[in-house]
């Protein structure tokens, strides 16, 4: 199975820590295809849980320092995401999850990243914020 491209917003260790949650999304739905479905996929989902939370909490940090205006906004939108995560812990644990559950939060993931990840990336370029890839 091919990984799950995703959007680069510039900044490489941003890229890498995106490119950990897909991967995590990815051995999910791999995972429902084995005959270890729960335990696999359960123990991919705790990863991309615990990973979502660090990676958020860089996020977040990141715009508070730089004083980002919609850091709320994005906030709500990392919360709902843990939230999805937290909806899909049950169903994998009761045996009812489906590969499209999780394609929905691959794609929102995506969503989530080309349209309100790049904002903020763009605000720090504006504020001559972070180091970006092509500067380094
Ligand atoms: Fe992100
Ligand atoms: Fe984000």
């Amino acid at each position: 199975m091919a990984a799950t491209q995703f959007f680069s917003v510039g900044l490489p260790e941003i890229d890498e820590e995106h490119q950990v949650l897909f991967d995590c999304l990815d051995a999910i739905v791999f995972a429902l295809d084995t005959s270890y479905a729960t335990s696999q996929g359960f123990a991919a989902l705790e990863k991309l849980t615990d990973y979502s939370r660090t990676h958020f909490r860089v996020e977040e940090c990141l715009m508070r320092v730089f004083d980002y205006p919609s850091l709320d906004e994005h906030k709500q939108q990392h919360a709902y995401f843990i939230e999805e995560l937290e909806a899909l812990r049950t169903k994998i644990l009761t045996e009812d999850v489906s590969a499209a559950m999780v394609t929905f939060l691959t794609e929102w993931l995506r969503d989530h990243i080309r349209d309100i990840d790049l904002k903020y990336v763009e605000f720090f370029k504006q504020k001559g914020g972070p180091a970006f890839s092509q500067a380094a």
